[in-house]
């Protein structure tokens, strides 16, 4: 074993104690009351880099939630590296459901349990604690590197695209690694070369002025809820296809070599729909999971609300009823161009009686990269070094904005090199890290740096 590797063993549980110190601050992105604990969190981190022996790090303020910047350039003639990540998390209600609060880490059957366990703090530590087993052992890391962790990847990155076109000229690099995806099985390394974009909308339906009697008035007048039942369930068909007209017009057709190299991945279909607690898979016809998933656009409700939820029953027409609702979207789709088309077909669908308004809240474009690009190169050998098995190339259905401006405003390639798993239950209850993928992932990052110090010179990547 070499002295790295020997490193990473021998502190193996410390790291895990400061990743939990980490996921003990609520830094719930969405959650105006959480804004103080996000910066908290911020200055937590950046005081983590500084003391590993980044130099520079800072806490910057934007519009939003403040980005961590720091970096370490002592490797003159040597690649540039970004490492980019996520201190915010999701919200973690419903909180009745959690075995043990979400922000109380604890370990039970070689699990790390908390929010933001896996997306993104434990991906993230296990890059700080790759960085400071470079420095410890070698003094030096064999790239340079810049780390931008940001706190508004959760809610859509606005401020770091700002940061970003603000300090292009400063953020120099060859190579942007980012750990904050999945693997298709707990012994199966991936590589991610695609993910979906998105665009979050919501509805709001508008009946009469006020509540009414349900008996005096049902009858008589559109009922919001109902018209919005209307609404959702004509935005997609029983062949669950996107009703919205155009919506498809923009999505690549699947070369035939991706469709082989998808039929290939060893992507257990029984256990990740038995994952989701679900009967059956259902989904767009024509399309087997993993592409309905991956390459195919889709459309979901998010949250839904209006009228009276409270215990027993309450006889009322409601004034307003509203959707959270998002498309996930894929190459080459663009949310400011189906925007439009989405909120003409939801008014379209209205039925006549009522109000609708529909509010863009974020969107963010697809990313998609080049598989054989020599940057995933060197992350394929990592991985094959770490694992018993090579990785698999894979797509996935979530979306993390800034890669897309990555690829904008620095032309830069992108290594998605994630040890998440489909049971982790990210953004609900109980989500988990399980240590095994911690330990994997933290020794994969450690010899990703390793290869690309050995030599990747990207060339530009812009589209
Ligand atoms: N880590 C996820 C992205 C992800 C999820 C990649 C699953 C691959 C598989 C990230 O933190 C995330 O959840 N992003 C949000 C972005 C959105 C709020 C703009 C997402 O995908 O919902
Ligand atoms: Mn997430």
């Amino acid at each position: 074993m070499d002295a790295l590797t020997r490193y990473l063993d021998e502190h193996r549980d410390r790291f895990i104690e400061d990743l939990k110190a980490a996921l003990r601050i609520p830094s719930v992105s969405a959650q105006p009351a959480h804004r103080e604990d996000v910066r908290r969190c911020a200055e937590h981190i950046a005081g983590r880099l500084r003391a590993i022996g980044m130099t520079r790090a800072e806490v910057v303020a934007t519009a939003g939630h403040p980005v961590v910047y720091a970096e370490w350039l002592g490797a003159p003639g040597r690649p540039t590296a970004i490492l980019y990540g996520h201190y915010d998390v999701q919200p973690p209600e419903p909180l009745e459901l959690w075995t043990t609060p979400p922000f109380e880490p604890v370990v039970r059957d070689g699990k790390l349990f908390a929010r933001g366990a896996v997306d993104n703090k434990g991906q993230l530590y296990m890059h700080i604690g790759a960085i400071e087993a470079h420095l410890k052992v070698n003094g030096a890391l064999p790239v340079n590197l810049r780390a931008i962790v940001e706190g508004e990847e959760e809610c859509g990155s606005e401020s770091l695209e700002t940061f970003l076109r603000q300090r292009r000229e400063q953020l120099s690099a060859d190579v942007i690694v980012i750990s904050d995806t999945g693997m298709l099985g707990p012994d199966q390394p991936s590589i991610s070369y695609a993910l979906r974009g998105i665009l979050y909308t919501e509805i709001h339906v508008q009946g009469p002025a006020h509540d009414l009697h349900s008996g005096e008035f049902g009858g008589a007048v559109q009922n919001p809820g109902n018209a919005l039942g209307v609404i959702l369930a004509g935005l997609k068909d029983a062949d669950g296809k996107v009703t919205v007209p155009g919506f498809y017009d923009r999505v690549r057709a699947i070369p035939p070599e991706e469709k082989a190299l998808i039929k290939s991945l060893p992507f257990d279909e029984a256990s990740f729909i038995r994952a989701t607690g679900s009967s059956v898979a259902w989904g767009e016809r024509g399309y087997s999971t993993y592409e309905r998933t991956t390459v195919r656009p889709t459309l979901d409700v998010n949250g839904l609300w209006g009228g009276y939820a409270g215990p027993g029953s309450k006889t009322v027409l409601p004034a307003r009823a509203s959707a959270k609702v998002s498309m996930r979207l894929v190459p080459d789709q663009d949310p400011t161009e189906i925007f439009p088309r989405f909120e003409a077909q939801v008014k379209k669908l209205a039925p006549p009686g009522v109000t609708v308004e529909v509010k863009n809240l974020h969107g963010a474009l697809p990313f998609i990269t080049e598989p054989d690009h020599p940057a995933l190169q060197a992350a394929r050998r990592a991985l094959a070094r770490a694992w018993t098995k090579p990785p698999a190339l894979i797509r996935e259905g979530g979306s993390i904005p800034v890669c897309a401006t990555f690829q904008e405003v620095l032309g830069l390639p992108i290594i998605l090199m994630g040890f998440g798993l489909h049971d982790d239950n990210v953004h609900a209850p109980n989500e988990k890290f399980n240590l095994s993928s911690f330990h994997g992932g933290t020794r994969s990052v450690a010899y990703l740096y390793e290869e690309l110090g050995a030599g990747v010179k990207a060339e530009s990547h812009a589209r």
